[in-house]
């Protein structure tokens, strides 16, 4: 009886972590840089269910959707990593290259929100 209980709490434990780390991203707190020729800075640190569940920001808010240039309202893209869509290097269909997007998406909230981290090493922590 004890054994079976403790087999269904390894399940009901398998199936909230297999849930957040790949439904949510919410076990994220630190991004991966490995898309990046030789990365230079530490990993940026990043606390997705801050961001997500205490800030409250909608998920196409950073995981968006564009159809022929143009910014799709409620559709969320979550399914994809940046990297699937933004290339290392513009091109002609992806004009933002992934430094920016990352840069330019989480910076330009922090700057409109008066919070949030602005300096190099308040991100990439040593
Ligand atoms: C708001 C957070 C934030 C700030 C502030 C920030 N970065 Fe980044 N940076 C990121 C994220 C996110 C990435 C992409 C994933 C990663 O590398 O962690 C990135 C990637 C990079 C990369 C490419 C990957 C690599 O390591 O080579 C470099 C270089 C970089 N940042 C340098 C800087 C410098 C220099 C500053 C200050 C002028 C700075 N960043 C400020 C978040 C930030
Ligand atoms: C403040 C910005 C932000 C918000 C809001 C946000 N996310 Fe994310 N999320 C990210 C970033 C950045 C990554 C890392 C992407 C990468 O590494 O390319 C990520 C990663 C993920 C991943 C993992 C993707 C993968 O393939 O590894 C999932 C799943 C995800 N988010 C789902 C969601 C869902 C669902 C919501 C809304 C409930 C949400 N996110 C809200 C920024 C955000
Ligand atoms: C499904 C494809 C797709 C995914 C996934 C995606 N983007 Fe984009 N993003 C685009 C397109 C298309 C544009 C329009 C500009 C262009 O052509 O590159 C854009 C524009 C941007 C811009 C400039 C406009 C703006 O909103 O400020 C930023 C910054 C950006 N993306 C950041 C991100 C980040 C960060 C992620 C991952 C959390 C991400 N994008 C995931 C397709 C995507
Ligand atoms: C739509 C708005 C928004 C976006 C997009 C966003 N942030 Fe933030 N972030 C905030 C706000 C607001 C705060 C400050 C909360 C506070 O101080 O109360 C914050 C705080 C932070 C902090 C400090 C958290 C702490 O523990 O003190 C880090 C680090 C951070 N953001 C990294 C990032 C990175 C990296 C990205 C891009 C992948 C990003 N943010 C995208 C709004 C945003």
């Amino acid at each position: 009886m004890e054994l079976k209980i403790s087999i269904l709490f390894a399940l009901i434990i398998a199936a909230i972590l297999g849930y957040s780390t790949l439904d949510d991203g919410n076990a994220i707190t630190f991004l991966e840089n490995s898309g990046f020729k030789n990365p230079q800075s530490p990993p940026s640190a990043f606390d997705h269910d801050y961001h997500d569940l205490d800030l409250d920001i909608e998920c196409e808010k950073c995981h968006h959707v564009y159809e022929n240039g143009v910014l799709v309202k409620d559709k969320s893209s979550h399914e994809k990593r940046c990297i699937e869509c933004h290339p290392l290097n513009a091109t002609d269909e992806y004009k933002v290259p992934l430094l920016q997007a990352f840069h330019s998406g989480c910076q330009d909230c922090h700057i409109k929100e008066e919070k949030g981290p602005l300096m190099c090493g308040e991100c990439h922590k040593r």
